[in-house]
């Protein structure tokens, strides 16, 4: 054979592994949305990983960072050119127009959680394999529906300790106002123009709404005077913010009118919203999540025209917030340790360990471990309350002793009665 160079395999920049002490976090955070969105009448959905790469070109936006610079691409054997999602509200309309979901009463409220993929340049927060987890309300324009989508995520955040948050709203009007509103920041932009960075310069000519988005320090002062899109809102638009304002206001949420903002995705109408973590010096500038009305997309994709609004929660973010101020309890805690010996023993054990589980008793064990001293200084770090032990003997006999861990106190007793004695002192205990 020949001679093969050994190599060290990492995961690809900007993705990692998620290993078992965090998985407490994203359980909790998992498990609390996937409920309280349940509970707020939303249904899941599953998506492909990959679409159809138009799709994103088609809704996320031909000119945005996220399409020209952040996608992962690739063309099948059949020369169809599919991407990794980088992000999940153009594959939900996707199946919410292909699997006649639009048939359903309106409006259609789904959920979804998972891998989002975006190449950007990883930094603290940024990840090229990311969560998301997600709430879409599809086909209906009521200004009740964006802020119940804002109510759940203050929820959810309040469910997982998190109360210094804050949310950024702004308006970005629709297409009726929208065109006002462009040529106001195309003239001032212009003026400017030998100001601005090279991205910006050509956002200017391809999609100036994009320039409130830039990040370059150069830019930002331009960005600070800029006109503001509240001041080019129809009156439908102007009614609309108002009313879900007023709706935020009547559940004493905060919030901050940031002019500014007007997402990195070009789908959105009215109302667009961030959320960030207060007076924190990490974490204060990275968005935990963010969302918007998007009335037009159904329609841009081959459907009817239907309103709808929706968000998505960055979980990775949201799980590196949850360490700093949560303590959540590991999920498996077992009662019961169950210890084998010889041969016998260790046959007979794995068929004990079903039983007790299914009787409900979590069992913990060493299978593999051969003296009775490793194995119970394992059942003394787990803190169980009683060990089982299964030899030689009590193999042949059908019995098994249970062994109390605080008093060392052991008793034989017969196999058959094994769930009941053990139910029996865990109670007591
Ligand atoms: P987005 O603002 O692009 O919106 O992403 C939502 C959240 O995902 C961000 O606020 C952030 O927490 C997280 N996120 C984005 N990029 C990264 C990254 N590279 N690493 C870690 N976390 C990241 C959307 O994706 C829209 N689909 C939301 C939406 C749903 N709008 C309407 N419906």
């Amino acid at each position: 054979m020949p001679k093969v160079k050994s190599k060290q395999f990492q995961a690809p920049k900007g993705m990692r592994d998620i290993l078992p002490e965090e998985q407490v976090y994203w359980d909790k955070f998992i498990k609390s949305a996937q409920r309280l969105a349940e509970d707020y009448g939303f249904q899941k959905i599953e998506t492909p990983v990959l679409e159809d790469a138009e799709l994103f070109v088609r809704s996320t936006g031909q000119t945005t960072d996220i399409v020209t610079k952040q996608m992962y691409t690739l063309r099948t054997s059949s020369h169809v050119r599919l991407a990794l999602r980088p992000e999940n509200t153009p594959g939900v309309l996707r199946a919410y127009l292909q699997d006649g979901l639009v048939n359903l009463p309106q409006p259609v409220k789904l959920y979804y959680y998972g891998p989002m993929f975006r190449h950007e340049q990883p930094q603290a927060g940024r990840w090229r394999q990311l969560y998301q987890f997600g709430l879409e309300t599809i086909g209906e324009k009521a200004s009740i529906m964006d802020a119940q989508i804002i109510q759940f995520c203050f929820h959810l955040f309040r469910l997982l300790g998190l109360t210094k948050i804050n949310m950024h709203i702004n308006s970005i009007g629709c297409q009726q106002c929208r065109p006002a509103y462009r040529r106001a920041l195309v003239d001032y932009f212009r003026h400017r123009k030998n100001k601005l960075c090279p991205d910006c310069q050509r956002r200017l000519k391809e999609n100036p709404l994009r320039l409130l988005d830039c990040k370059e320090e150069k830019c930002q002062p331009i960005k600070a005077q800029a006109p503001a899109t509240v001041d080019y809102l129809c009156d439908e638009c102007h009614r609309h913010f108002k009313e879900v304002l007023e709706y935020l206001d009547e559940m004493e949420m905060p919030y901050f009118l940031n002019n500014a903002l007007v997402r990195g995705l070009d789908y959105y109408t009215k109302t667009v919203f961030e959320f960030f973590l207060e007076e924190n010096e990490k974490y204060s500038a990275i968005a935990l999540g963010g969302g918007g009305r998007y009335d037009d997309l159904v329609k841009e994709l081959g459907g009817k025209p239907t309103p709808a609004v929706g968000m998505a929660l960055g979980v990775d973010r949201i799980v590196d917030v949850m360490k700093l101020t949560l303590k959540v309890k590991p999920t498996y805690n077992p009662k019961v340790f169950l210890v084998e010996l010889g041969e016998m023993g260790r046959r007979k054990s794995l068929k004990l360990f079903e039983t007790l589980h299914e009787a409900g008793i979590v069992t913990a064990e060493s299978f593999g471990r051969d003296s009775i001293k490793a194995q119970l200084k394992n059942a003394d770090r787990l803190g169980v309350k009683l060990a089982l032990i299964l030899g030689q003997q009590e193999a042949l006999d059908g019995t098994v002793i249970i062994r109390d861990m605080q008093s060392g106190v052991q008793e034989t007793v017969p196999q058959e009665k094994m769930v009941d004695q053990v139910k029996k002192r865990l109670a007591k205990n």
